[in-house]
């Protein structure tokens, strides 16, 4: 049973790889419990939508091994065996309470959810067919090593999809951006937490990740090809799909 109050700023640990970690292993283990009804809320209801397309964008494929990583209470995990209904269907997550709420919804056999590490990941290499994200490479402690090891764990020409918050490239959006998503994020820590800090993390992990433009590039720069990208809530939320 949790006993301590949560009282970390995201600013004091979001600069390095560790702090960013220890920060979001205590920020989503303070959320998980209200995690499902924060994501409704913070989207507008939009998030089980963006996650259903994000599915439907998947390549048909038979029997596939998919990984979902950051997979918090399993939708997209569940999402995936749902559409491919064969397979192998593994939910990543670093925070111990969001593994525990993806196991109590899981009824499936080829479901099954491990505690770890996204830039650690213990498939071995060229073993997995589809590799997805939601709300996920924006806590990566490093990107970089983070597509380095989905890199790693993909089959040559493996599927790697994302849903994403997207950062506009100019610093004129991005103040606005960081506003709304202070204010939003902020109002929601408050009335399910006590505390503004819980989901006002977005809009301080958004400081650090890099706009449009940048990730794209980074995506090549890290040996992906980008297959497509399609704009949710005006852009605001972006979908992509690579391939390996
Ligand atoms: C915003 S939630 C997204 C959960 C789920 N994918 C969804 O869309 O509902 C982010 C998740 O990332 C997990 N996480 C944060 N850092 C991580 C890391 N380094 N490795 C794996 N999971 C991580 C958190 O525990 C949390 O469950």
């Amino acid at each position: 049973m949790k006993t301590e109050k949560f009282s970390l700023r995201a600013q004091d640990h979001l600069g390095t790889s560790d702090g960013k970690k220890h920060f979001n292993e205590k920020h989503f283990a303070e959320s998980a419990p209200r995690y499902d009804i924060a994501t409704r809320a913070l989207s507008f209801g939009q998030d089980a939508a963006w996650k259903r397309k994000l599915i439907a964008s998947l390549p048909a494929i038979a029997a596939p091994v998919c990984v979902d990583v950051a997979c918090g209470t399993g939708d997209v995990t569940f999402l995936l065996a749902e559409r491919y209904g064969d397979g192998e269907f593994i939910g990543v997550d670093l925070t111990q309470e969001m593994i525990d709420l993806a196991n109590q919804r899981n009824q499936l056999p080829t479901v099954r959810f491990e505690c770890g590490e996204m830039s650690q990941l213990t498939m071995p290499d060229a073993s997995v067919d589809i590799l997805t994200g939601s709300y996920a490479i924006r806590n990566a402690p490093d990107l970089r090593e983070a597509l380095a090891e989905f890199r790693r764990v993909l089959k040559p020409g493996g599927t790697l999809a994302f849903l994403d918050f997207s950062k506009p490239d100019s610093a004129f959006f991005q103040g606005i951006q960081f506003q709304l998503l202070r204010f939003w994020g902020g109002l929601w820590g408050l009335l399910l937490h006590g505390n503004p800090e819980v989901h006002g993390y977005i809009s301080k992990s958004l400081r650090t990740y890099p706009d449009a433009k940048t990730l794209e590039a980074t995506f090549v720069e890290c040996g992906f090809e980008i297959r497509s990208s399609k704009k949710h809530f005006g852009g605001m939320m972006m979908q992509y799909l690579l391939s390996a």
